[in-house]
C-alpha cells in the first residue's frame, strides 16, 4: 500500500506524459470511444449528461485532455468564461484550439500545487479523468486537489467529475490489463483508489459530497 507522503516530481511527471500530440490524436476513439464503453464500462455520454448538468457561466477545467466534453457540453449561456488548466502544454493546446471560440485562458499547473489563478472565481470546477492519473494515497490527493481548488469557487460552487477505481468494483478482462499496463507505467496511479477514500477526500474541505459508481467509474460532485 502506498504511503500518505506527497509524490515527488517525477511521479506526478509520469501522470501527463503520455499525452503528446500523436497521443491526443488517438484520446477520443481510444479512450473517449472504445475505453470507456468497453474496459470502464462507463460511456463519454454520462459523463457528457453531467457537464450538461453542473458547467457553469464561469467554469475551470482542470486535466483538460482534448477538451472533447468542453466542446460538446451544453453551456448555459453563449459566451461562458472557461479557464484551462493542465500540467500538459500539449493538452492544453489541443483543447483550447478546439474550444477557441469561447476564448478560454490556460494555465499550465500541476494541480497537487497551490493553483496560480489569482482573483478568479468559477461556479463550477470539472476533474474529469484526472484523479486516476495522479500520484499519492488516494484520499491525501483528493483532499489536496479539494483544497487546492476550494479557494477559487464562488460560495455554492460545483467540483464535479470522474475517476476509474481500482477497488471495490469488479473490472472486465480487459480493463484489468489496461490497469495493470497503465499503473506499471505510472500513467495511472489508482490501484488502491476506491469510493470511501474519494468520499473522505473531498469532504475534508467541501459539502454536498455525492458519489456515483457506473461500471468502474465513480461520478463526483461536490459543493463549496
Ligand atoms: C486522462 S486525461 C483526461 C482528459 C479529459 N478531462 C477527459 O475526461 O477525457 C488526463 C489529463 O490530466 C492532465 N494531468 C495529469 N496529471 C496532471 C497534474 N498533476 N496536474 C494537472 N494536469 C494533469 C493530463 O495532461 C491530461 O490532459
Amino acid at each position: 500500500m502506498k504511503s500518505a507522503e506527497a509524490p515527488g516530481a517525477d511521479e506526478v511527471e509520469r501522470g501527463q506524459r503520455i499525452y503528446t500530440p500523436l497521443v491526443l490524436r488517438a484520446y477520443d476513439v481510444f479512450v473517449l470511444g472504445l475505453s470507456n464503453r468497453f474496459a470502464w464500462r462507463c460511456p463519454s455520454t454520462t459523463m457528457l449528461a453531467r457537464y450538461d448538468r453542473y458547467v457553469g457561466k464561469r467554469h475551470l477545467d482542470m486535466g483538460v485532455g482534448t477538451g472533447w466534453y468542453l466542446d460538446r457540453c451544453a453551456w448555459p449561456v453563449e459566451q461562458p468564461e472557461i479557464t484551462l488548466l493542465d500540467l500538459n502544454e500539449s493538452s492544453l493546446a489541443v483543447a483550447a484550439r478546439r474550444i477557441a471560440r469561447y476564448a478560454p485562458q490556460t494555465t499550465r499547473a500541476n494541480v497537487l500545487d497551490p493553483l496560480p489563478l489569482g482573483n478568479s472565481g468559477f461556479e463550477s470546477a470539472a476533474a474529469n479523468y484526472l484523479l486516476h492519473c495522479l500520484p499519492g494515497h488516494n484520499e491525501s490527493k483528493v483532499a489536496t486537489l479539494a483544497a487546492n481548488v476550494r479557494p477559487y469557487l464562488e460560495s455554492g460552487g460545483v467540483l464535479f467529475g470522474s475517476t476509474i477505481l481500482g477497488r471495490g468494483v469488479t473490472h472486465t478482462r480487459i480493463g484489468r490489463r489496461l490497469m495493470k499496463l497503465y499503473n506499471a507505467r505510472g500513467i495511472f496511479s489508482n490501484a488502491e483508489d476506491d469510493e470511501r477514500g474519494l468520499a473522505r477526500g473531498l469532504a475534508t474541505c467541501l459539502e454536498d459530497v455525492e458519489i456515483e459508481v457506473v461500471g468502474t467509474v465513480a461520478l463526483f460532485t461536490a459543493r463549496a
